[in-house]
Order: structure tokens, then sequence, then C-alpha cells
């Protein structure tokens, strides 16, 4: 299910959401779920036991996919979620359980990541429905174009009071497959930083413009790419990332006037990661100074590291250790809805293995075995939860 043939990419609200809502309610509807989509988009599906409903625990991911993605990033937890709803009927577990398949998480179609959580989270400024897209579509538009209501953007926050948040999600890294593990729970979220900048250049004749009189926005983008990936290198447990770069007017014998670039900035201490940011930034003006352009950057996303609930993640420990399996903790360098989520209520992370540490990549894959551990773990998971409410 996707926008484009012979590719998995699955952004925000594009016609194959329609296609994906359609398949997960059918699931939702055949466990006896009820069914609704909010007003971002998110498909919500509820199972409250006719006995003993218990609290109320929120399970899910997101279904939307970065450009040529894998099969795997986010749709896999909703999938497992829609199981655990499965095994909790079949053992009677006094535990209501909603569903979320989130809407949007990697920030693919307007630059700005997690819309679904940050609704179901409350944690949403009605500035952010402005971000467009590269057809010039605002977050507001693409919502009513796919006809839902942003004025009923309240009814999607989630009760505080739920019992948590649960998210299984592929580790999308090597460290399982190096320790041959399964999967593991996940005690953090390493906090990232996202920006967009411009180096703005003048576009001038690749033939008749001497070098010592041109502004080039490619060169000078390079020679900053270069510091971005000198300064990763160097400083322990940091990454950065300019993924993205967009040049106009983009012709060979034209000089470029202008290069737009993304950068992804992440590290698990906070003051570490801003301060590459400002290090990173001030590079960037200085290397446009020297060479005559101008520098323009947003900040489009800034999010805190942040901590599993410490009880459900010791909860989610007991639960690897009873399904037989080996107890793993590690954080997470990559982001998750997880992370929005944990300012509502408690929450908590199982990973499983990614062959090959590959994600974001059409070979991302998983192993049977693991999907069948993660299942385990979970239903141990959602039977010593259970127990707690009596
Ligand atoms: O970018 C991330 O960390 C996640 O895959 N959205
Ligand atoms: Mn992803
Ligand atoms: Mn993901």
């Amino acid at each position: 299910m996707s926008e484009e043939p012979g590719r998995t990419t699955r952004r925000f609200l594009t016609p194959p959401f329609r296609q994906v809502h359609q398949h997960l309610r059918t699931s939702m509807e055949n466990l006896g779920m009820t069914v609704h989509v909010d007003a971002v988009g998110n498909l919500r599906g509820l199972w409250i036991p006719a006995v003993a409903p218990g609290k109320r625990l929120i399970l899910g991911s997101h279904i939307d996919t970065v450009p040529d993605a894998g099969a795997f990033d986010g749709v896999l937890g909703v999938v497992l979620a829609l199981e655990l709803v499965e095994s909790a009927k079949l053992l009677e577990l006094p535990l209501s359980l909603e569903v979320i398949a989130f809407s949007e998480e990697e920030g693919a179609r307007f630059g700005f990541p997690f819309i679904g959580s940050r609704a179901v989270a409350g944690r949403f400024d009605t500035s952010m429905f402005a971000n467009k897209d590269g057809d010039g579509i605002s977050i507001r538009k693409a919502i009513e174009n796919f006809g839902l209501d942003l004025e009923k953007l309240e009814d999607a926050v989630a009760d505080r009071q739920a019992a948590g948040f649960i998210e299984i999600h592929i580790e999308q890294g090597p460290v399982l497959e190096a320790e041959a593990l399964s999967v593991a729970a996940v005690t953090s979220i390493v906090g990232q930083t996202r920006l967009d900048l411009k180096f703005i250049g003048h576009a001038n004749h690749a033939g008749t413009t001497p070098m010592h009189l041109r502004h080039d926005a490619i060169a000078a983008a390079a020679e900053w790419i270069t510091k971005v990936e000198a300064l990763a290198v160097k400083s322990e447990g940091l990454v950065a990332t300019v993924g993205k770069l967009a040049v106009q007017p983009n012709a060979g014998n034209v000089i470029p006037g202008l290069a737009e670039l993304s950068l992804d900035v992440r590290h698990v201490h906070d003051s570490v990661r801003r301060a590459a940011v400002d290090d990173l930034v001030e590079q960037a003006q200085a290397i446009a100074t020297r060479r005559g352009l101008l520098l323009e950057w947003t900040t489009k996303m800034e999010e805190p590291s942040v901590p599993m609930d410490e009880r459900l993640t010791a909860l989610m420990t007991t639960a690897i250790e009873s399904a037989g399996f080996p107890v793993k903790t590690m954080s997470s360098g990559a982001g998750h809805d997880a992370m929005i989520m944990a300012g509502r209520m408690s929450t908590a992370m199982l990973f499983l293995r990614s062959p090959g540490g590959l994600s974001h990549h059409p070979d991302e894959s998983v192993r049977e075995e693991d999907v069948e551990a993660a299942l385990r773990v979970g239903e141990k998971f959602l039977q010593r939860l259970s127990a707690e409410f009596g």
C-alpha cells in the first residue's frame, strides 16, 4: 500500500492511507473492537471486555513511512498490537485495550514529525498545522482534503489516567543482532533536533563568471556538510545527518543560487546535542559570510531525551524473562511515538531484532522467531499488568 509503484512510500494522509485504514479497520472489527478515525487521521480501535473492563492500556505505532521504506518500521507494531488484543480476549484479561495506528511519525511529508501522537498526547499548538509540503499543501489542508475535522482535535487527546502506552517496534540498529538476541526493553529514547537550512547565493553563468566572483550555494553547502560529518565523527555518541538537499535552478551550466538542506542531530544527553546544533549553525553562518551568501534556518523539531516509565519497563523485563528470553535493556537511537506519549502517560517499548541492523531501507526485515518472541513477551506483559488491577 504505497504512493508509488515498486517502492513503499506512505506519507501522512496520502491515498494509500485509505487502503491501510480499510485493512486494519477490518481486522479491528473482526476482533469486536469499535473503530474510529480521529481529527488527525489516527485509526483507533477499542476493545472493552464485557466483564471487568479494568483500566485502559493503549498499544500501537505509526503507519506512515519514509520514502522507499521497508515493510516493518511502525506498522509491525500496529499488527502485533492487534494480535495481542486477540490473546487478551482468549486469556480473558480484565483489561480494556485501545490500539492506535498513528497517522504521522516520520515527518516525511511536512518535515514536521509526530503529528499523530502529538494529537493523542495533547501536545499540539495550532501553528504546527501551517507547515506545508513540497506541493504547498498545509497540514490543515491535507487533513481537510482527507475528509477529517480539525475542530474535533480535542477529542483525540487520550485520558491521562490510562494504564499506559506500549509500543512494539523493530530496533532499526545493530545491537540485538550483534548480541544474538530477539528482544529488548527500551530504557530511553535519545533526543533529537531537526533543522531546515538555506544557503542563499547568486545564480550566474557557469562559463563567464570567474571563480572569485561566485556565490555558489552548492559549494557552500558541501563545505558545511563535511563539517557536520567531522563534528559527529569526533563527538562520542553524537550522530548528525544531512538527509535532504535541494538545489535551484539545478542546471549543469548555472552556478547554483540556492541550496536547501535538512539537519538531523541526536545524542542521549540534551546538552551535548544542543551544543552541537549551535556549533553547526555557527559554522554554517561563517561559511555563508565568507563566501558572500546569506544563511536562513528554522528549527522544525526539537525533542529532549525521554526516559521510559520505570515500573512498566520493569514489568517488560520481567515479561521477557518469564517468556524464556535473556533480559536485555537498551536506549533507542531512533525516535518513536513513545517519546511523545511519555509526556501524557506511563510509556514503555519492546524492541525486536533488526537483521543487518537495517532500516529506512526496502531490505528492512524481521525474523519470524523474533516476531513470535515479541508476541510471547507481550502476552506475559498483559497478564502481569492486568493481574495488578485484580
Ligand atoms: O527518525 C526516526 O528516528 C524515526 O524512524 N522516525
Ligand atoms: Mn522510521
Ligand atoms: Mn518508526
